[in-house]
């Protein structure tokens, strides 16, 4: 049986973590992976992260089976967090906790495929390296439109009406909520408007996916766009990770929200995620939503984790404006418009393997910068190196 198997790929985002992890060069530099850092260079544990889970350790008494839908409170406290603005909807929701966003964005894409198989799914480029292969994997077709200018360093907003324009009613649109990765350039609100204006005129659907909630302008200013539009369609579906904003990545803390346009619509739904996730991981794991759901209910544990947040963000935030006041010799201004960790640098193959091979400094291959992966320490020498480089 396994002789029919050929080697796969290896994820070129998997590949660069080796090859830095075995570089031998102290000063290295690893811009690459899409995790938080702080100064140290560490991925923390969150202070409210670390109390939750000493609270659970003393009080948890069973590990026994929670059920498909996962943490129910994790499940509307998370609701309330991301929705809170449209309440009024909430029994027109389906949801269940997932692995992580990876699985919701999956299960999302089964739920598609099911419901409706011919449905085109309709992502702008570059995206994260993952979404097309979930949505391939879950057999569903896919279009792909130019989201980023990279000319100019900002949405090409004509190529997305475009899309939007081409697409079919009854077909997904897919979109990040904040702090697009790869690029680093979100929509603004008169964009969001227009879009949610054609979501509407031309039965598209929106597919949110909200992986970095709260690293962007802040946990309310992140959902403008998401508000915007689904305050006015009639069927949304939302992917939401804790990975980032909580930092609980290996936890594989998700969520999936299905707005449907009835109750009775929500309910069979939630029977087709509930089979879906059945024959597959069965029921999500538990301990992050425990920990996300202890910190959302608790007014001290929330305080701090949003006080933590706002760390992170700023410091980001911090690196940005910095990288956005140039080399000396290139002007990279446009980056400050820039949210969240991620920014892309205008950058050619050549000159990042000759960052990585004469400087030590790991990027993406499209030229995509954490901005928490470059810590004050090393900013002079990563500005130095860019300068050498850049033509
Ligand atoms: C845009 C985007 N969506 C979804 C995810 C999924 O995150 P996870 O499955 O770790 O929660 C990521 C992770 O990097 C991401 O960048």
């Amino acid at each position: 049986m396994f002789e029919k198997l050929f080697m796969t790929p290896q994820d070129p985002l998997l590949k660069l973590i080796n090859e830095f992890n075995t570089d031998k060069r102290t000063d290295k530099i690893d811009l690459g992976v899409g995790v938080y850092r702080n100064q140290k260079g560490v991925t923390p544990v969150m202070n409210a992260v670390k109390s939750a889970e000493s609270q659970l350790i003393k009080n948890q008494d069973s590990k026994s089976y929670l059920g498909l839908a996962g943490d129910m409170e994790y499940l509307d406290l998370m609701g309330h967090l991301v929705f809170g603005g449209i309440r009024p909807k909430k029994s027109r929701f389906a949801y269940l906790q997932t692995p992580g966003g990876s699985a919701a964005l999956r299960l999302a894409g089964d739920i598609i495929k099911r419901s409706t198989p011919y449905t085109r799914v309709w992502v702008g480029l570059p995206c994260w390296t993952n979404h097309i292969p979930i949505f391939s994997a879950a057999g569903l077709k896919i279009e792909t439109f130019n989201y980023y200018d990279r000319e100019n360093g900002h949405v090409d907003f004509e190529s997305v009406m475009m899309a939007t324009t081409n697409a079919q009613a009854g077909d997904v649109i897919l979109l990040q909520a904040c702090g697009h990765n790869p690029t680093g350039v979100d929509l603004n609100l008169e964009q969001w408007k227009c879009i949610a204006q054609q979501c509407v005129e031309r039965g598209l659907i929106p597919f949110f996916d909200l992986a970095y909630h709260g690293l962007a302008d802040g946990l309310e200013t992140d959902l403008s766009g998401l508000n915007i539009v689904m305050d006015i369609v009639p069927e949304a579906l939302a992917a939401v990770s804790c990975s980032k904003n909580f930092g609980l990545y290996r936890e594989r803390t998700g969520a999936l929200y299905v707005m449907t346009p009835s109750s009775k619509k929500a309910e069979v739904s939630l029977t087709n995620l509930f089979e879906l996730a059945r024959t597959s991981y069965s029921m999500p794991p538990d301990h992050g939503a425990a920990i996300v759901r202890l910190i959302l209910r608790d007014a001290e544990l929330r305080q701090d984790w949003e006080a933590e947040l706002a760390e992170m963000r700023n410091q980001i935030q911090l690196t940005r404006m910095q990288l956005a006041q140039g080399t000396g010799k290139h002007n990279l201004s446009f980056i400050k418009d820039g949210k969240g960790m991620f920014t892309m640098l205008p950058i050619t193959a050549e000159q990042i393997a000759r960052l990585r091979k004469d400087h030590a400094i790991y990027m993406a291959a499209n030229g995509r910068i954490n901005l928490a992966g470059l810590p004050q320490s090393k900013f002079d020498k990563f500005i130095s190196a860019l300068d050498a480089v850049l033509a």
